[in-house]
């Protein structure tokens, strides 16, 4: 790798932190309770509604289902349905059914408390390596070194400016290089905030990551169709016939099979059920 100056890693730093100190910007997830504390469910609830969805749609929707299931024990013992329906409106349904197994890990592996490390976290239904480093550093504050599309977006834009299909590993020993000393939780929020105004000013830098995927268009798409067909059986089951009327879509089989093979619905008396 290319030897930086501890100038060079300060001016970073200095850049980052600068634009948080300017611009900061407050979530529901990033306000600790009275004492202090970050609770480590909110922040995996959080995080896993983050993964696919903007900040702005995640806001409402993680105060309802924080109202909704305030514990991951009063997570773990409600209906997969009722979860689903609090999920709407996010998409990518799959998350919710991972985030309602991981609260039943939790509750039936550790007795309801958060383990504090990203290893055994990484076992959990839907947290995979990111997610799980993402939660130690915002719950734990611990000195994690992970990725994420804003911090790519930073990264690629300050060290790999005129570069494309920029590796991972790459970025991420520049992630390592430049981590601070102290304040992580902040460091990371203000890794996140810089590169969403990076992205809202001159574009998506992450598009010059190798590992860029970009997020299929909605309209007429499957995962549209997905949805539509969760949300209809949210007011009750359905036979396949009443759905066909309802969505009118040649992959309609198709997409209820996917459906129950991810466990989101089953069939029951002849007619799909959300759950
Ligand atoms: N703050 C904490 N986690 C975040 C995320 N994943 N995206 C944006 N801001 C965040």
């Amino acid at each position: 790798m290319q030897h930086y100056r501890p100038q060079e890693i300060r001016n970073f730093q200095d850049t980052v932190w600068n634009h948080f100190a300017n611009h900061r910007r407050e979530m529901p997830w990033r306000k600790p309770s009275p004492s202090g504390y970050f609770d480590p469910y909110k922040i995996t609830v959080s995080e896993i509604m983050l993964q696919q969805t903007q900040v702005e749609r995640v806001k409402p929707k993680f105060n309802e289902f924080m109202a909704k299931f305030p514990t991951a024990e009063a997570l773990a013992t409600s209906s997969l349905s009722d979860v689903l329906v609090a999920w709407n409106g996010l998409g990518y349904n799959r998350r919710a059914k991972y985030l309602w197994l991981a609260a039943q890990c939790i509750v039936s592996e550790y007795g309801g408390v958060f383990p504090r490390d990203s290893e055994a976290l990484q076992k959990m239904p839907g947290i995979g390596p990111n997610t799980a480093a993402a939660i130690c550093a915002y719950a734990y504050d611990m000195p994690v070194i992970f990725l994420e599309t804003n911090i790519r977006t930073v990264i690629i834009h300050l060290f790999f400016a005129d570069q494309t299909n920029v590796k991972d590993t790459d970025i991420l020993a520049i992630v390592k290089l430049t981590i601070p000393a102290k304040n992580i939780r902040e460091w990371y929020w203000a890794l996140m905030d810089y590169g969403s105004f990076l992205k809202s000013t001159i574009g998506n830098k992450s598009r010059q990551a190798k590992s860029y995927t970009k997020q299929s268009t909605f309209r007429g798409s499957k995962r549209q169709l997905r949805g539509m067909i969760l949300r209809t059986l949210q007011k009750g089951p359905l036979r396949t016939e009443q759905l066909q009327s309802i969505t009118n879509d040649d992959r309609l089989s198709a997409t209820c099979d996917e459906l129950a093979r991810d466990g989101l619905v089953h069939f029951e008396n002849d007619q799909y059920v959300l759950g």
